[in-house]
């Protein structure tokens, strides 16, 4: 590995910037957090940096959409788990934050507010222009180091993940060494054929990855679930009415130049499961009308996909196929998880539902490897250098210059 870790560090008495993902499933019904997954992932770190004065920050959703919330339920969450008083800040970079951060003493922990409630953590930068923002002119001062421990988010490039380890020294967390050190480990020996799961909701990032994913030898069979299944069996006149998401004219074109220019990659959905009244009822893809809620894949799809699996060399799933935490709408994801653990394939499971979906279902230890992260880890995949990565490493030669 290219990149420093705590060991590197003389941690006594230092503040420090633990950058983190808890970026976590929100119910949108009641606001409430549905999956702690993410938070517990932090604990190990934040434990390793006892003697420090830790300020954590992460982002929690996307402007405009439900999960769009500040960080007091996770403040609450992360108290119960440490068993310690986490000092919440309802502020991130003004003068409430500052002035908490300087009264810190060793051993404390505190956490800030929504980065993304800062205008600037919503935007991609440069790491030079990233440590001119801002948050970082006001902030970076406070810290003698930035441990980034965010690999779900390890994709972007805003000024938390890239700006402040662009003037400050920086290393990753326990999260990032260990998820760096497995992938390393696991892409080395990764056989072919290789068969993607996808399922899930955020297409515009899916639809970018998966012409990189085939384009580097990672993915020799796709498997389509969910949004961006709907999409594609769109854009093959399979779904013939509007699905009426954000984006769907440009996904769908997107959608068919992959499916014209890769004809034999994509498999998609031949039945769905539908929700009628909260009852499932499956059917024929082709016979789905305006206004059907598909919530699952149908049976003849999960046997035709679990085959595909069982003769993979290497198998990556991320995103659920289905609603799989209501129990009608379960089977889906519950069977192509089985099939994936059954396999003698190498096997990765991505992303924060799936990985609850495992432990609901008991197949963890029959998992290569597991992560929280999904569009990150989707693009690590395709051999990219992720933003925060590189940083890591920038960060790292000026360390070992000096
Ligand atoms: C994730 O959940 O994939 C990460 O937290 C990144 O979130 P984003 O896609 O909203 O940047």
């Amino acid at each position: 590995m290219d990149i420093l870790t705590l060991a590197d560090f003389d941690l006594k008495g230092k503040t420090v910037l633990l950058r983190v993902d808890m970026n976590c499933p929100i119910d949108p019904k009641t606001g409430e957090i549905s999956g702690t997954k993410r938070i517990e992932e932090t604990i190990e770190t934040i434990n390793a940096l006892k003697d420090s004065k830790v300020v954590v920050a992460s982002h929690q959703g996307r402007v405009g959409n439900k999960d769009y919330i500040g960080m007091e339920q996770h403040a609450k969450i992360l108290e119960k788990l440490l068993g310690k008083k986490i000092i919440y800040v309802e502020d991130v970079m003004g003068s409430l934050a500052q002035s908490e951060i300087k009264k810190m003493k060793n051993g404390d922990i505190l956490l800030l507010d929504n980065l993304r409630f800062c205008a600037e953590e919503n935007y991609e930068f440069t790491p030079d222009d990233a440590a001119s923002t801002i948050m970082v002119k006001r902030l970076g001062h406070l810290f003698d180091l930035c441990v980034l421990d965010c690999f779900p988010s390890a994709h972007r490039s805003h000024p938390s993940l890239v700006g402040f380890a662009n003037i400050i020294p920086a290393c990753a967390g326990k999260v990032v060494e260990r998820e760096v050190r497995k992938l390393e480990e696991i892409l080395t020996v990764a056989k072919a054929p290789h068969v993607v799961v996808l399922g899930g909701s955020k297409v515009a990032d899916r639809l970018e990855a998966i012409k990189m994913l085939i384009k580097r030898g990672r993915a020799d069979q796709i498997l389509l679930t969910g949004l961006i299944g709907n999409v594609f069996m769109r854009a093959q006149a399979r779904i013939k009415y509007p699905l009426g998401i954000k984006g769907e004219d440009d996904a769908v074109s997107k959608a068919h130049a992959l499916l014209g220019e890769y004809p034999d990659v994509f498999n998609t959905p031949v039945d769905v499961a539908i929700n009628k009244d909260g009852q499932r009822t499956e059917l024929d893809v082709r016979l789905l009308n305006k206004g059907d809620q598909i919530y699952d894949i149908g049976q003849k799809t999960i046997e035709h996909y679990s085959r595909i699996i069982a003769s993979a060399g290497t198998v990556f799933i991320s995103g659920p196929p289905g609603f799989f935490e209501m129990e009608n709408f379960s089977i889906g994801t519950k069977s192509l998880l089985e099939s994936v653990a059954n396999s003698m394939a190498t096997t990765i499971v991505s992303g924060g539902h799936l990985t609850s979906a495992l432990k609901k279902y008991g197949l963890v230890e029959k998992i290569t490897h597991i992560s929280t992260a999904g569009g990150a880890l989707v693009l690590y995949l395709t051999g990219e250098k992720l933003p925060m990565i590189q940083m890591l490493e920038k960060a790292a030669m000026r360390t070992r210059v000096k």
